[in-house]
């Protein structure tokens, strides 16, 4: 079927009590047990399953072409991925432009506990290539790229893994602009707050795999770790992704206009969009002043909603990369283009750019 229709369907069966078309929300921390370890299906727990998020997890699997593992944020499920895979002493290569929660993740946390990594430009193939060493066990992409949105090409680096896993953070592109396991990944990570939640109202992530031990090692750390998402937030993602291709549709259209705009005036640079997806970034010298001055696009961190919204990513949301490899210049404008009517959009920056 068509991605429209599954977008509209995935992960939804009537309610078996009451066949409510959409299911409830299991607001619940436990299961009734008719006898001492008798429980319907996994239910015995609600941080170990919980069929909010089990629907959740469903769809999610149905529309990136595996088997999803849900979390309380994109994080959380980077931090489930890069602890199931490695071990202390191993050998991570992350991309040399990223969000800067990731190299936070890699540089502050579980590089005390032994874990090796480098970062490379992903689009230099031949450096990929020299960094991915017999210690490598993940290779972590992320495209397209936040800020910078650099496209990476997954099958090339797929030939390039050595004994490697390969996951890719496809949260700028959704799962429909790109799949990556369809391309030879083994798994994919997305911050569900974003375009697949789609409204600005919810935390969340998920990692999505086809290897059955790869996809039961992270639903064990999932419960290990206990980073699940709230019934509520598994509900509000899971209803996003039924318009996640109509929104999609709108959130480029909405950019091109911006990138048509921006192209054509003095004191802008560098603007990128990887001609698909909301997300526009470009730089000028007043970088700050503009940010400041739009009115529909709203200065706050985050991206993917509805809503247009508007960063300078050196000051908000890539202070962590600040002084590394990763680091973000500081004339960057991110542009999260919404849903909006594109012309009222090219106004409000018309407006803001002086
Ligand atoms: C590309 C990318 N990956 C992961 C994350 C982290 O997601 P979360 O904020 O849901 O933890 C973000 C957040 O901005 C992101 O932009």
């Amino acid at each position: 079927m068509d991605f429209a229709t599954r977008a509209v369907h995935a992960g939804l069966d009537p309610d078996p009590t009451y066949r409510s078309v959409i299911p409830a929300i299991h607001q619940t921390s436990t299961f009734a047990q008719p006898a001492v370890g008798e429980f319907v299906e996994d239910y015995d727990y609600a941080r170990s399953a919980n069929p909010t998020r089990t629907a959740l997890e469903r769809a999610l699997g149905e529309l990136d072409g595996g088997r999803a593992v849900a979390f309380s944020s994109g994080m959380a499920a980077a931090h489930a991925v890069i602890t199931h895979v490695c071990a202390a002493g191993d050998h991570v290569v992350l991309p040399a432009d990223l969000y800067g929660g990731t190299y936070r993740l890699v540089d502050k946390v579980l590089a005390r506990w032994g874990l090796r990594y480098d970062l490379v430009d992903q689009t230099d193939l031949d450096a990929l290539e020299r960094a991915i060493t017999d210690d490598t066990k993940l290779v972590w992409v992320e495209t397209p790229t936040n800020p910078l949105l650099n496209v990476v090409d997954v099958p090339e680096v797929v030939a390039r893994r050595r004994g490697a896993l390969v996951a890719v953070d496809s949260t700028f592109a959704t799962p429909v602009n790109q799949r990556p396991l369809e391309l030879g990944a083994d798994v994919v990570v997305h911050s569900t707050t974003k375009y697949l939640g789609g409204h600005s109202d919810v935390v969340g992530g998920a990692a999505i795999a086809t290897d059955d031990a790869l996809v039961e090692g992270l639903r064990f750390v999932q419960n290990a770790v206990g980073a699940v998402p709230a019934p509520l937030d598994a509900f509000l993602v899971h209803r996003g992704l039924r318009t996640l291709h109509l929104r999609m549709a709108a959130h480029a259209e909405s950019a091109r206009a911006v990138v048509e705009l921006l192209n054509g005036t003095p004191g802008v640079s560098d603007v990128r969009w990887p001609g698909f997806s909301g997300m526009v970034s470009f730089r000028h010298p007043d970088a700050v002043g503009i940010a400041e001055r739009t009115r529909l696009f709203t200065l706050a961190e985050s991206l993917g909603g509805v809503e247009s919204l508007i960063e300078v990513p050196q000051a908000m949301t890539h202070q962590s990369v600040e002084g590394s490899d990763a680091a973000v210049p500081a004339d960057l404008v991110r542009l999260s283009c919404g849903v909006e009517a594109p012309a009222d959009l090219v106004e409000d920056l018309r407006r803001a750019i002086p």
